[in-house]
């Protein structure tokens, strides 16, 4: 399928689930977890459970949750590193939990990692970094030379190839891992906090450079982070892990626009979700004389559409209609977000009959109360 290097390939002539993976349908998941319970020997409680999602092929999938939700162990089971419990895991069709170890280490090669700490060894130089897998895996002299100066190039560190890490940036030496990582031309790359150690331009430029590598070399990237703007960045879907759970998974616009579960909320804690205090406190249940009612205008991104305000303002009426506070931002192309507005309103009745009218050309559309 990928053909990164134009040279010839340097997979070992191998056992059935390397052979598998590389002649992957392209159109069938890159990994799928049907039911996972994951529960640790030494663990008291299952760290994983009832865990289903599909990895589209081609895709960057990102990982949420809060610490200790099951993030990382969902992760290892994708490279074998750790078995199910109960259910299955499939990566490229292939059940890992099934695979010898001799399928498991041909497994692991068409699947990259990027650790947060760069686990870079400290005595040998960048090159030798990345070399190191190669030589591992028996591959000549000339063709290591040929790939790691093309993974140098792809991560632009071709000037630090004689380097030692101690003299390295962060972003530098994630740049090492990034390229170790993708030696043996994987189809899938697991990055777990791969920015969290580096400060946001750092980040930033990180991230652009997986993007690159997702989007040129069609590599699916299956991420975990606590950086939220990461997600909103680079990722195409997301899903929420709480408590072993999977809460909510889906395209990254419609969960971080309109975030289900309460879990997806605290971790998002987009200002534009909770009504400011003073609002809240001067909310009332029923209408009273010369009140404004006040309504929560949402729009989720679902139908693609940007809020036309002249169009809003009218449907609440031509007087007095006032924007109270909220905002809207692009994820994924899509306008998304939320309006509190206030309008004149007698009586709950004419309140429903507005937020009626609104519902038109928002989202959703309720009233919150009076002021
Ligand atoms: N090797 C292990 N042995 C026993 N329990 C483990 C092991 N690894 C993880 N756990 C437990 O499994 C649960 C999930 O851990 P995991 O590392 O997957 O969480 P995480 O979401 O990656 O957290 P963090 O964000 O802190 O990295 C936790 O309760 C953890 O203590
Ligand atoms: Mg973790």
């Amino acid at each position: 399928m990928m053909k990164w290097f134009g040279a010839a390939r340097f997979i070992e002539s191998g056992p059935a689930a390397g052979e598998t993976a590389r002649d992957a349908d392209a159109s069938q998941p890159a990994v799928v977890f049907e039911n996972v319970g994951k529960t640790y020997a030494a663990g008291a409680h299952a760290a994983l459970a009832g865990v289903g999602l599909q990895v589209a092929r081609g895709e960057v999938f990102g990982i949420i949750g809060r610490s200790g939700a099951g993030k990382s162990t969902l992760l290892r089971l994708v490279n074998g590193l750790e078995k199910p419990t109960s259910g299955s895991v499939r990566v490229n069709g292939v059940d890992v939990g099934a695979l010898d170890e001799r399928a498991l280490v041909a497994l692991r090669r068409r699947i990259g990692m990027v650790f947060q700490h760069f686990n870079l060894l400290s005595a040998k130089t960048v090159h030798d970094n990345i070399a190191l897998p190669l030589k591992i895996a028996g591959v000549p002299k000339a063709a290591i030379e040929a790939r790691v100066n093309t993974l140098l190039e792809l991560v632009g560190l071709s000037e630090r190839r004689d380097a030692w890490p101690a003299r390295l940036s962060g972003g530098q030496k994630q740049r090492v891992g990034i390229a170790r990582a993708l030696v043996h031309e994987p189809d899938i790359l697991l990055c777990d906090e791969a920015t969290s150690a580096l400060d946001p331009e750092t980040t930033r430029a990180i991230l652009a450079l997986l993007r690159d590598i997702n989007r040129r070399l069609g590599v699916t990237i299956v991420l975990i982070t606590h950086e939220m703007e990461v997600i909103r960045d680079v990722c195409d879907t997301v899903a929420v892990i709480e408590r072993g759970e999977v809460v909510e998974q889906g395209p990254v616009w419609r969960v971080f626009g309109d975030p289900q579960h309460e879990a997806t909320r605290a971790l998002l804690h987009t200002p534009g979700h909770e009504l400011p205090d003073d609002l809240a406190a001067r909310i009332h249940d029923s209408p009273r004389a010369g009140a404004h009612a006040l309504f929560d205008v949402r729009f989720t991104g679902e139908a693609a559409q940007e809020p036309d305000l002249a169009t809003l303002a009218q449907t609440f009426g031509s007087q007095g209609v006032r924007f109270v506070h909220g905002g809207i931002e692009r994820i994924q192309g899509r306008a998304q977000g939320r309006l509190i507005v206030s309008a004149p309103a007698r009586n709950a009745a004419e309140a429903a009959t507005l937020a009626e009218r609104a519902r038109g050309h928002a989202s959703r559309v309720e009233v919150l109360g009076y002021v």
